[in-house]
């Protein structure tokens, strides 16, 4: 179960990223759109590293959406192996690290090959507590909502749950991050100022930041960017100011 860490002042509890950008950074650079996605993985690497200095306990990354199938099957091809390989050379440092890898996603609908994979690295990694590591994969906020309801539903048909006792708390036990704080800052590179079906039920009081830097270069600098502009936020919560 995921433990609330105290965290210095000003800095989130929880940060989100939409990794964006990736081919068009290769394409800038007259380069196949592949090239982009192995650079994301060198930024990837980073912001793991320069959460885990800044104390920020939770990480989360949008890696593939449930939409993203729909791209050439050789790039969907290309991110399936990107995936497996990094892993497969992460996971040892990963654990070095203290960090503590979870899937958000669909698990029903990728291949066993791959599910044994990430629950393999979900066991491995599970003690560690210094930054946890959630990534999207096969996620869609959408889709999310759906299983949640329906697992709600067969617990009530079941009698297990009575229609009373559901309440947000409910719902939130029932999405994939469970027990998960929400996200605090949710960070999008690439340039667009859209949600692509990320977090949609957890980040309904997120802090938002959108920069154009592309995702292949999003590093320390952006990063701490987007940290001062959250911590200069006033989050209300629909209320007042405190000094109002
Ligand atoms: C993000 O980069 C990575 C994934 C969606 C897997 P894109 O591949 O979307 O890059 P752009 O947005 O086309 O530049
Ligand atoms: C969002 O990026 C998904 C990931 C970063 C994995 P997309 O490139 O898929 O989003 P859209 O299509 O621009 O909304
Ligand atoms: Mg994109």
């Amino acid at each position: 179960m995921f433990r609330t860490k105290s965290v210095p002042e000003g800095i989130p509890q929880h940060v989100a990223i939409i990794m964006d950008g990736n081919g068009r950074w290769a394409k800038r650079k007259l380069l196949p759109r592949y090239f982009g996605h192995r650079q994301g993985v060198v930024a990837l690497k980073n912001a793991v590293r320069f959460c885990a200095k800044q104390q920020i306990p939770v990480l989360t990354v949008y890696a593939f959406s449930t939409e993203n199938w729909f791209r050439p099957p050789e790039e969907v091809q290309f991110l399936m192996d990107l995936m497996t390989k990094t892993f497969q050379t992460e996971i040892d440092e990963l654990y070095r690290e203290g960090v503590c890898v979870k899937m958000l996603g669909d698990r029903n609908t990728i291949t066993k090959a791959q599910l044994d994979l990430w629950e393999a690295a979900e066991d491995y990694t599970r003690s560690n507590t210094r930054l946890t590591l959630n990534v999207a994969f096969n996620y869609g906020g959408r889709k999310e909502i759906v299983h949640a309801v329906k697992s709600i539903a067969t617990q009530v048909l079941a009698e297990e749950l009575s229609l009373e006792e559901i309440d947000e708390n409910t719902v939130n036990r029932f999405l994939y991050s469970a027990e998960m704080p929400n996200p605090d800052l949710v960070i999008r590179t690439g340039g667009d100022w859209r949600i692509s079906n990320f977090l949609l039920w957890q980040s309904a009081y997120a802090e938002w930041f959108f920069t154009d830097v592309l995702w292949p270069d999003f590093d320390d600098s952006e990063f701490a960017r987007a940290l001062a502009s959250y911590a200069k936020r006033d989050r209300r919560f629909g209320r007042l100011s405190e000094n109002e």
